[in-house]
């Protein structure tokens, strides 16, 4: 029709219609394909999320070890991405990389490009991106770190695997930890899909142009760099941090969080969708507890988080608005326990969202959607007159 509304932030537009994820943001449900986040938390691994999201049902022991199978085959990557990788100054964003070695496979895999490409082709760069993911990410973070990268070593699980390509030095064999491998594990299953938050809206518009995979993925990347996004659970440790030094007062930040002069927000705080507590929160709360218990450590910042959470709850500002802690609130303490740096934060979190955004882009395709155009209302100048530059 030639009436539109403004909805600034599609606060209240749907998209989309998608079988993919169930969200109630008032009673805080979060489902993937009819199965709850609690039980997949703790029941499923990550590779059958990931297959789940994707190909709609939870796959049999036959096609799970097939999968498995497919993912471990394509864990390397194109030899010449690692001469991409090399370009970068060591203090490049391990995000910028990552998002411009993903959209490199273009390059290498140009069938890619093809929008009409065989089913089998799809299914082959949908592997290949699961399976490559993880060795650009680590590989981003040795690069920073200045040392060799690791290649993978497919005897292990994803986790692991990831995890060795991340802390293996040179000559020396990885340990693997069932602890850390098992905490990794579920922190991706909790950020494996959101519907359609920021970043996956971001790969489904760029797809609905018939991009390829690879370049609709590496735009969702960046979508989800920004600290209003994924970025938000490197922005809380920083905080956090910030709180600790300044003598671990949470009630003054929580007044700076309020001050509306301030531009200070409570990162891992509120949400567009929840308006109850995050229920990823709630599970990585109790995971944070367990992982830094079974490891030994002791950070001071999780009692700050905890306090901070405290007064949050109980305030005024936040009750009103129904800000609760998001996903990002104490994910960043786990990651921290497990040795992946800050910056690394919101590189496990694109890990973690692939699968979601594969699947969203898959839909969006197999539904044949329309390119995705919002519309506007213009509110500049009306016709005039072009005036000569030496008139102006
Ligand atoms: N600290 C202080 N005030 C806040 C916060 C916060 N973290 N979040 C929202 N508010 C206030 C906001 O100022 C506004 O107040 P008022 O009505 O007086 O103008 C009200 O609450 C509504 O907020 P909004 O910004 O209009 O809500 P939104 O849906 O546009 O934004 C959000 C959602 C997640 C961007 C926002 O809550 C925020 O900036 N949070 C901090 C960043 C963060 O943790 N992001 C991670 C989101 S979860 C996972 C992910 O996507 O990565």
């Amino acid at each position: 029709s030639g009436i539109i509304t403004l909805d600034r932030g599609f606060k209240n537009t749907g998209s989309t219609s998608s079988a993919i994820t169930f969200l109630d943001g008032e009673k805080g449900i979060l489902r993937y394909r009819g199965y709850s986040i609690e039980d997949l938390a703790e029941k499923s691994s990550f590779i059958e999320v990931a297959y789940l999201l994707i190909y709609g049902e939870l796959p049999s022991k036959e096609e799970l070890s097939n999968f498995q199978n497919d993912i471990k085959h394509h864990t390397l990557v194109p030899e010449n991405t690692n001469k991409i990788l090399e370009g970068f100054p060591t203090t490049a964003h391990p995000m910028g990389v990552l998002s411009s070695l993903v959209t490199s496979l273009t390059a290498f895999y140009p069938e890619s490009l093809n929008p009409n490409r065989p089913e089998e082709d799809v299914n082959l760069n949908i592997i290949r991106l699961l399976a490559k993911l993880p060795t650009f990410a680590a590989w981003a973070y040795k690069h920073q770190m200045g040392h060799p990268v690791n290649y993978p070593d497919n005897k292990f699980d994803y986790c692991s695997n990831f995890l060795q390509m991340m802390f293996r030095l040179p000559h020396q064999r990885y340990e693997e930890d069932p602890v850390i491998a098992n905490a990794l594990d579920k922190l991706l299953i909790l950020h494996a899909d959101h519907e359609q938050n920021c970043s996956t809206s971001t790969v489904r518009i760029v797809g609905s142009s018939h991009a390829s995979l690879y370049s609709s993925i590496s735009a969702g990347i960046s979508a989800l760099w920004g600290p209003l996004h994924g970025g938000a659970n490197a922005a809380v440790i920083k905080m956090l941090e910030n709180i600790k030094e300044d003598g671990g007062d949470t009630k003054k930040w929580m007044a700076k969080a309020k001050d509306k002069d301030d531009p200070f927000r409570l990162f891992g705080f509120g949400h567009r969708v929840y308006k109850n507590f995050d229920p990823r929160a709630k599970i990585i709360k109790k995971a944070a507890d367990d992982v830094l218990n079974k490891l030994g450590v002791n950070d001071p910042v999780l009692e700050i988080a905890k306090g901070l959470e405290e007064v949050a709850l109980n305030d005024e500002y936040f009750i009103e608005r129904k800000l609760y802690p998001n996903v990002d609130f104490y994910s960043g303490i786990i990651y921290r326990a497990l040795g992946i740096p800050e910056n690394m934060f919101t590189v496990m979190f694109a890990i973690g969202r692939l699968p979601g955004w594969i699947a969203q882009w898959k839909e969006m395709r197999e539904n044949g959607e329309p390119i995705g155009r919002p519309r506007q209302i213009y509110v500049g100048e009306n016709l005039r007159p072009y005036v000569d530059v030496d008139k102006r």
